[in-house]
């Protein structure tokens, strides 16, 4: 057998990698390369790279996605479109001829829905006309809200270079633990939950003009809360004028919310999409995804192509898998660039998904479902969807939520199918059967609010003096349940009293710009005298799961450079290593190169660091160290997640209150340590419900850190419990 072969030789020459790689080139050397050949009989054009036999997916042509335009239009001229002068591309825009009608719109009434294809330039357009039109005269402000990070920075960039200022003065942005605006800032992009966070130090949000509610179909929590905040804020401020902008979806629901406001509708501008489903359903999508994005590239004429993941390991992954084909088909093919984009890609990279493809050359961008509606990718001509994202659940009776990787909805793929008809006709290849389209996928996605925990919002609405949550304005309300137990959470870490009003340390955790649990965690900090630790074990949760880098050919030496870092403890105590070593080294990059420790995060949670630190005082906690005695760390790691706990038994791991089964997950430091007792940061439910990021604890603590809410007798090990009794004579009674 070759590749035993290979192993054996892998193990004795020393350079790992290099004989694999070898032998693979000269396997796909041999293998053909074919090129997308017309079926005569069918006149269907059947797309096929020959790599290896098992390696060919087949498309059928289903439906058709109908375009406002013919289907024989001429692709735009993107290349050109870019070197002509900025405003010329602002005038093409569909919203352009609107502007006039849709600014009296806005001075007749005091709400509005838009309703725009994605692209036509609501985002980027609406705000600068209401800045022309002097909506921002005597240093009013203008918000314009984002689900996502990534789209209120790079709209905000981009606004930015239109109006020809520099991001920050006139425009800026406003994203969680990032503020890029300053006093002169007018046009504010911010994510949602930043406009939450307003609410708190200006309740009427007098300093604005115009709140746009942007991305309104994407029903994220924060924008849900904004509804109803926004809608009682619109009463006793006549003048404040209040847009609610959305794909085109569903926006009758947002009109009759608002009592009938109108809806205007910007006709949009698309072409044709054709519809591709696979013959049968593909086991593996991601390497699925490998293959088709190749195919298409040899098969098809130019255009670029979007192809959409659920999160950023997973692209990550496919990036580096296409790289490594590319690398190995050479000059065979012609250029792909390959681009990913997710949440946490830093802003220079993001940038260069929107820079013009190089001629001859072809772009394939890997993205989240940001590309769904929030950004918008010139060229993109191709489409492929395996037809799965990353979605939140919760289940309010066990308390335990759950990042799980789902088929997305019908609305969806509609909307991903539509990303490739903006500049021309174009072609959608969905990595799924037509059966399993019309009987797997929902029609849309629950609103975020009713498969989410409510904590973090119930604490803000406390804080904002709205007690009664039953009867909030909720445009969808959220499960009763779940409601409750936000209450239950929030009174055992003592937010709230038994009447169910704000404590003040419940005001003080709500000061703290993250959940609920982060922030009783640091201000626990302050009685164990740790919070120089608890403040860098925060940081780098919050840029959780991209701390090691794992290039696929070093595999091992990565290994070895992540459990050099272990301590005993647990994987908290692993990030605080970490983050100690890095900032000995002087914060060097280079000391990340050599570690498998990506940077770009490291550099991300010192700032979060900074930030959290700023704001001690406001919480009254001092700064102090636990000088290497880390049980004060775990102990006010504790004092925070007592709430997520899991118990060694028998039959695995259980929840300590909920009983139900958890896994260590295979990342952590303690996978193989199995100790009795644990907390973890987070469920990620993949295979199986994986606790990731894990703390050994002992189970005295948890009656230390929240007396209310456990009983010794719970807390009782179940093994010496259920001891059989001793038959036998003992050693004394023998004698
Ligand atoms: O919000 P909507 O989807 O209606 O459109 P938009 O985001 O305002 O986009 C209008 C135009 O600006 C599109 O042609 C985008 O390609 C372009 N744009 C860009 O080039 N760079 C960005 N960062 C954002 C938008
Ligand atoms: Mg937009």
């Amino acid at each position: 057998q070759p590749a035993r072969a290979v192993d054996l030789v892998e193990e004795e020459s020393g350079a790992p990698g290099e004989e694999q790689r070898r032998w693979e080139e000269a396997r796909l050397g041999a293998a053909s390369l074919k090129f997308g050949a017309r079926d005569a009989a069918s006149q269907e054009p059947k797309y096929q790279l020959v790599l290896e036999e098992e390696e060919t997916i087949e498309f059928v042509r289903a439906t058709q996605l109908q375009g406002d335009t013919e289907p024989s239009a001429p692709p735009a001229p993107t290349q050109a479109q870019q070197k002509e002068s900025i405003q010329v591309v602002r005038r093409s825009l569909p919203v352009f001829p609107f502007r006039e009608e849709l600014l009296a719109a806005i001075a007749n009434h005091q709400v509005l829905i838009i309703e725009g294809e994605t692209g036509s330039g609501k985002t980027t357009q609406i705000p600068q006309y209401l800045f022309e039109e002097g909506y921002t005269k005597k240093g009013a402000k203008i918000a314009c809200t984002q689900p996502r990070r990534v789209a209120a920075m790079s709209v905000a960039a981009r606004v930015a270079r239109e109006m020809g200022v520099k991001l920050g003065n006139e425009v800026g942005y406003s994203i969680r633990f990032e503020d890029c605006t300053s006093e002169r800032t007018v046009l504010r992009y911010m994510t949602d939950g930043m406009l939450l966070r307003e609410f708190l130090s200006e309740p009427d949000l007098a300093s604005y003009s115009v709140v746009m509610v942007d991305e309104a179909h994407e029903r994220t929590l924060h924008t849900d809360i904004l509804f109803g905040l926004i809608k009682d804020v619109a009463r006793f401020r006549p003048e404040l004028k209040v847009l609610v902008a959305s794909a085109t979806l569903d926006t009758a629901r947002f009109s009759t919310f608002f009592d009938d406001a109108p809806v205007f509708r910007i006709p949009g501008r698309r072409f044709p999409v054709d519809i591709f489903y696979t013959k049968a359903p593909e086991a593996d999508y991601l390497e699925a995804c490998v293959v088709s994005v190749l195919q298409i590239h040899v098969t098809q004429p130019p255009g670029d192509i979007l192809v959409f993941l659920t999160g950023q390991e997973e692209i990550e992954t496919a990036c580096e898998m296409l790289q490594d084909r590319c690398r190995r088909l050479g000059s065979k093919i012609r250029e792909l660039l390959v681009l990913p984009i997710y949440a946490n890609l830093p802003s220079d990279m993001q940038a260069r998904i929107f820079q013009p493809t190089p001629p001859g050359a072809r772009k394939v961008v890997v993205a989240t479902n940001i590309a769904e509606t929030s950004l918008t990718i010139e060229g993109i001509i191709y489409v492929l969807d395996p037809g799965f994202c990353k979605l939140k659940s919760y289940n309010p009776r066990t308390g335990m939520e759950s990042l799980t990787v789902t088929p997305c909805s019908k609305a969806s793929a509609s909307q991903r199918a539509g990303r490739a008809g903006r500049v021309a006709a174009g072609k959608c290849f969905r990595l799924y059967t037509a059966w399993a389209y019309q009987h797997e996928l929902e029609e849309t996605t629950v609103p975020e609010i009713q498969r989410t925990s409510l904590g973090n919002v119930v604490l803000l609405l406390k804080s904002l003096g709205i007690h009664d949550l039953m009867h909030f304005d909720f445009l969808d309300p959220p499960p009763y349940e779940t409601l409750l137990l936000a209450l239950e959470q929030l009174y055992a870490l003592g937010a709230l009293n038994h009447l169910g009003e704000l404590t003040t340390s419940g005001r003080k955790m709500a000061e703290l710009p993250v959940d609920p649990m982060l922030s009783k965690m640091i201000l626990a900090s302050e009685k164990y005298s740790c919070s120089e630790e608890i403040l860098t074990v925060a940081a780098m949760l919050s840029v959780n799961n991209s701390i090691f880098y794992r290039p696929k050919d070093k595999v091992v030496h990565a290994d070895n450079a992540r459990v050099n870092f272990f301590l005993p403890g647990g994987d908290h105590l692993v990030l605080l290593n970490v983050y100690t070593q890095w900032a000995e080294s002087g914060y060097s990059s280079q000391w990340c190169y050599e570690n498998f420790v990506q940077f770009r995060s490291m550099r991300r949670a010192r700032d979060v660091r900074e930030q959290l630190e700023g704001l001690l005082e406001r919480v009254e906690v001092g700064l102090s160290s636990c000088q290497g005695d880390y049980i004060r760390v775990r102990k006010a790691i504790t004092a925070g997640y007592f709430y997520h706990t899991a118990r060694l038994t028998r039959s695995g791991y259980r929840t300590v209150k909920q009983q139900q089964t958890v896994f260590i997950h295979p990342n952590s430091s303690l996978f193989e340590e199995q100790p009795r007792w644990l907390l973890y940061h987070e469920l990620v439910l993949t295979t199986k419900e994986f606790m990731r990021q894990v703390l050994e604890i002992e189970s005295s603590w948890l009656l230390e850190v929240a007396p209310h809410y456990y009983k010794a007798k719970e807390l009782e090990d179940p093994h010496a419990k259920k001891m059989p009794r001793k038959v036998g004579k003992t050693r004394e009674e023998l004698g």
